[in-house]
C-alpha cells in the first residue's frame, strides 16, 4: 500500500466548533494511518476573529485554503454576531467561491437511535441540495428600506450548467446505491425554474437506464419524510428546498447529532468541505459535552472524497457499532471520541 500526502485546512469556527473538530482530525490521522499522509493548517475564522479584528473570510486566507486539497469545518455562528454576517461572509463565501456546488447530506437512522417516529422502518436516504445557486445567490436587493414604500427582492437564479451538473451527480451517485432518484421541487408553481429542472432530469436520466427516478413536490416531500421515509434513496434538489428538507431529515434520524455533510466540488476545480451538520450551539458551548459522532462522520465523508474509502469504512463502522454499543449513555465529548478511536 502507498501513502499519500494531502494538505488539510481547519476551520473549528465558533462554539462546539472548536471541540468537535479536534475529535475528528484525531479521528482523520487514526484512520488513515498508513494510507495517507496529513499535514494540516489552522484557520482563525468565525466570530472570535471577526469580533477581534473585523476579518470574516480574508483574500489571504481564501487564496490559502484553495490551495488545499480538502477542508475540514467545525460550525460558524455566534449571537453576538449580526445574523447574516458569518453566514454569508465566511460558509456561503466559501461554498460558492469553491464552487461548491453538490452539498451532500446523508441521512441514516442508526441502530441504537430512537428516532421521533413511531414506525420510522429503514431509513438511509441522501440529499443531493443543489450549492452555488437559487435563492442564495444573493440576486436581489432593498429599496426605501424603513419606509411604507419598502420594496425587497430576493431572485432564485437556476442556470441550465449549474442544474445539469448536479442531476448528474445525484444519478451517478445513485447507480453506487439503490438507484433510484426523487426529484424535488415545486414546479407546480415555479414554473420556470421547475419545469427546467425536471427536463434536465428527464435528459440526464436517458444516460442512466438502471436508475428510476420520480418527482415530488417540495410540501408533499415534507410529508413522505415523516410518514414514509424510506421510499427515499437519493433526493435531488435545490439549495434552498435542500436547507429545509435537510433539518426535517436530521431530525427524522434523531436528530443533527449524527447528520454530517459535504459540500463538494465534484470537479476538483477547489478543495471540497466537511462538517457536521449542527450549529455552533452556544448554550453548551466550552462545557465539553458535546456530541463529536457527527463531526467523526464528516472526517469519514473526507476521507471517501479523497478515495480513501477503505479508512472511511473505518471510521463508519465504528460509529455505528460505538452507536449501537452506547448512544444513549452520557459522555463527554472526549470520551466519545476515545469510544470511538478505540474501535478502529
Ligand atoms: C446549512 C445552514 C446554512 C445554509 C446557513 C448557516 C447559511 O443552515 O448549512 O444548512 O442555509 O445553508
Ligand atoms: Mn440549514
Amino acid at each position: 500500500m502507498s501513502t499519500t500526502s494531502y494538505r488539510i485546512a481547519v476551520i473549528p469556527g465558533d462554539g462546539i466548533g472548536r471541540e468537535v473538530t479536534p475529535v475528528a482530525q484525531a479521528a482523520l490521522e487514526k484512520a488513515a494511518s498508513g494510507r495517507a499522509d496529513f499535514t494540516y493548517e489552522d484557520f482563525d475564522l468565525g466570530a472570535e476573529r471577526y469580533l477581534r479584528d473585523g476579518a470574516i473570510l480574508p483574500d489571504e486566507d481564501l487564496e490559502r485554503i484553495k490551495a488545499t486539497d480538502a477542508i475540514l469545518l467545525g460550525a460558524v455562528g455566534d449571537p453576538r454576531v449580526k445574523a447574516g454576517v458569518l453566514e454569508r461572509g465566511l460558509l456561503l463565501k466559501l461554498r460558492f467561491s469553491l464552487d461548491q456546488y453538490v452539498n451532500l447530506r446523508p441521512s441514516k437512522l442508526y441502530r441504537g437511535v430512537t428516532s421521533p417516529l413511531a414506525d420510522p422502518g429503514r431509513i438511509d436516504f441522501v440529499v443531493v441540495r443543489e450549492g452555488t445557486e437559487g435563492l442564495y445567490c444573493g440576486a436581489g436587493g432593498a429599496i426605501r428600506r424603513d419606509t411604507v414604500d419598502e420594496v425587497a427582492t430576493e431572485v432564485s437564479i437556476n442556470t441550465a450548467y449549474g442544474v445539469e451538473r448536479v442531476v448528474r451527480y445525484a444519478f451517478e451517485l445513485a447507480m453506487k446505491r439503490r438507484r433510484h432518484v426523487t426529484l424535488v421541487h415545486k414546479k407546480n408553481v415555479l414554473v420556470n425554474a421547475g419545469d427546467m429542472w425536471q427536463r434536465i432530469v428527464d435528459r440526464v436520466a436517458r444516460e442512466f437506464p438502471e436508475v428510476s427516478h420520480d418527482y415530488q413536490h417540495i410540501d408533499a416531500a415534507t410529508i413522505f419524510m415523516v410518514s414514509d421515509p424510506s421510499r427515499f434513496d437519493v433526493i435531488l434538489t435545490d439549495n434552498l428546498f435542500g436547507d429545509i428538507l435537510t433539518d426535517e431529515a436530521g431530525a427524522v434520524v434523531g436528530g443533527v447529532g449524527y447528520s454530517a455533510s459535504g459540500c463538494i466540488n465534484a470537479a476538483g476545480t477547489y478543495p471540497s468541505m466537511f462538517e457536521p451538520i449542527h450549529g455552533s450551539a452556544p448554550d453548551i458551548a466550552g462545557k465539553g459535552v458535546a456530541n463529536p459522532t457527527a463531526a467523526i462522520l464528516s472526517s469519514a465523508m473526507l476521507l471517501r472524497h479523497l478515495g480513501l474509502d477503505d479508512c472511511a469504512d473505518r471510521i463508519d463502522r465504528a460509529v455505528e457499532e460505538d452507536i449501537a454499543q452506547s448512544g444513549s449513555s452520557r459522555r463527554s465529548t472526549t470520551q466519545i471520541g476515545r469510544d470511538i478511536l478505540s474501535r478502529f
